[in-house]
């Protein structure tokens, strides 16, 4: 039996805040990031998406060096305000057309599209009404993925509403670190439900129209392992699986809340508020698909000290503190892990065992790895990109990938992160994913590393070779 299926698909992927540039061009509002981003000591560098890659200019050069590649499919977000400047009501035409020639210019060269509606730039207009705590938010975001379908859904048959939740509010409502940089837990819990809510809207509104496709949602995969096998560090795994992972997967998969963590927050905090019909909203509109995104897991340890998320984004190793909640669980370094320059574990089996989770835990919902690479300083050699340890991490990645699909997961494509060299949201243009290296000193020029030969093989191969 082939190891992977005869339709899947060797991909690759981006967002758009990390490529476009352009960030006032051609009508487009300012997102949150660029906001965020232009006030001093908030990214590393003070780096900012004006620019990112230049991708907004130079889509049909990059989109010839996935062609050449072999690509099958390719997932990018669209900018939100690029499409409504204000959030909602008047269509920047422009916009809309620069989304419509990259389909098209895609489609051209045999490569199917993958978008995301939302990869974490939400217009600062609709963030000035109060973002996704504002259940207005939820609404806004419904009439933006209706004008998605409406304008891309003849060409595009793979959506995804949103990517990482647990990212885009734990980083905006609990440590800080991204827009609109707020701490508070019940917050944080209030606006995920409005994700929510907006998620099920938009499958509800999808499955109204006449699109031949699919719809899903992406989330972090994360696998978590004790520390110890002590009661204490088991029973934090627990809750870090349950906080984690339950939470952000099963109002998703299954359409309702874990319900002994939903009993605590809303007696805790009394939140998440919800109106009636809710539940139903979420029961009834469960996705197609669920993608996943996976870097790496996590050791956990029992934390009785304080809550803390010190983290690493210089790039020097062990750089990164502790993160953890006070009387819950924190993160610590597995003493046996091999780890990236920026601490993050490089461990394949969690893949495996991370597909296998979701299959156990949801049944058999169909699976796109959405994201998956290696952030690292790639080594120049004689002017040519050397990624050799980049190449071994999505090689061992693509192993557990196969292991998973022998073993039943029905998992459909495989997009490691990322088709270039982009704007990481905190970490600056230091840490790199990319297949295409892009030449800061050099106008934005794009080179291809040694990886994107490797990928290249793979693709012809089906995964053959490797
Ligand atoms: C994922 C995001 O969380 O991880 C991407 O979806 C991001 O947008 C990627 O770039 C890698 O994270 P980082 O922090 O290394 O850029």
């Amino acid at each position: 039996m082939a190891a992977f299926p005869d339709n899947f698909l060797w991909g690759a992927a981006t967002a758009a805040w990390q490529v476009e540039g352009a960030h006032d061009e051609d009508g487009k509002g300012l997102s949150i990031w660029d906001v965020f981003s232009h006030q001093p000591g908030t990214t590393y560098q003070d780096t900012n998406g004006d620019v990112a890659v230049d991708h907004y200019h130079r889509f049909r050069e990059d989109i010839a060096l996935m062609a050449e590649m072999g690509l099958q499919s390719y997932r990018f977000s669209i900018s939100w305000p690029r499409l409504l400047p204000a959030g909602r009501g008047e269509v920047n035409e422009a916009g809309v057309a620069f989304y419509s020639d990259l389909i098209d210019a895609l489609l051209a060269n045999n490569i199917e599209p993958m978008i995301t509606l939302y990869h974490w730039d939400l217009p600062q207009a609709l963030q000035d009404e109060g973002g996704w705590e504002s259940r207005a938010t939820a609404t806004a975001f419904v009439e933006y993925a209706r004008l998605c379908y409406a304008r891309y859904g003849d060409r595009v048959k793979r959506w995804a509403t949103f990517n990482e939740t647990i990212v885009f509010i734990g980083h905006g409502y609990i440590t800080g670190s991204h827009p609109p940089s707020v701490n508070n837990t019940a917050r944080a819990i209030q606006a995920c439900h409005h994700v929510f809510v907006a998620h099920a809207l938009a499958v509800q509104a999808f499955r109204n129209t006449d699109i031949q496709g699919e719809i899903g949602f992406v989330n972090v995969l994360q696998p978590h392992t004790p520390l110890t096998q002590s009661a204490e560090d088991i029973a934090a795994t627990e809750l870090a699986d349950a906080i984690h992972t339950h939470w952000f997967y099963d109002p998703i998969l299954k359409g309702a809340y874990p319900e002994e963590l939903l009993e605590q927050t809303q007696r805790l905090w009394g939140v998440p508020q919800c109106e009636p019909g809710d539940m139903a909203l979420l029961r009834d509109n469960r996705c197609d698909f669920i993608g996943l995104n996976y870097y790496r897991r996590e050791t956990v340890a029992a934390n009785p000290g304080e809550t803390s998320t010190q983290a690493n984004h210089s790039g020097e190793r062990q750089s990164a503190g502790e993160f953890g909640f006070k009387g819950l669980f924190k993160f610590v370094r597995n003493p046996q892990g091999v780890y990236t320059d920026w601490d993050w574990e490089i461990w394949p089996q969690g893949l495996t065992d991370g597909i296998m989770m979701i299959k156990a835990r949801y049944g058999d919902i169909p699976i796109y790895i959405t994201e998956n690479g290696l952030g690292a300083k790639d080594p120049i050699v004689d002017g040519e990109v050397v990624d050799d340890p980049r190449i071994d991490y999505l090689r061992m990645h693509i192993d557990a990938l196969e292991n998973a699909i022998a073993m039943g997961a029905d998992v459909r494509g495989y997009y490691p992160w990322s088709f270039i060299d982009l704007l990481s949201w905190l970490n600056g243009y230091k840490k790199q994913y990319g297949f295409v290296y892009v030449d800061h000193t050099q106008n934005l020029a794009r080179k291809r590393k040694k990886s994107y030969y490797w990928y290249q093989n793979v693709i012809a191969s089906h995964g053959e070779q490797r």
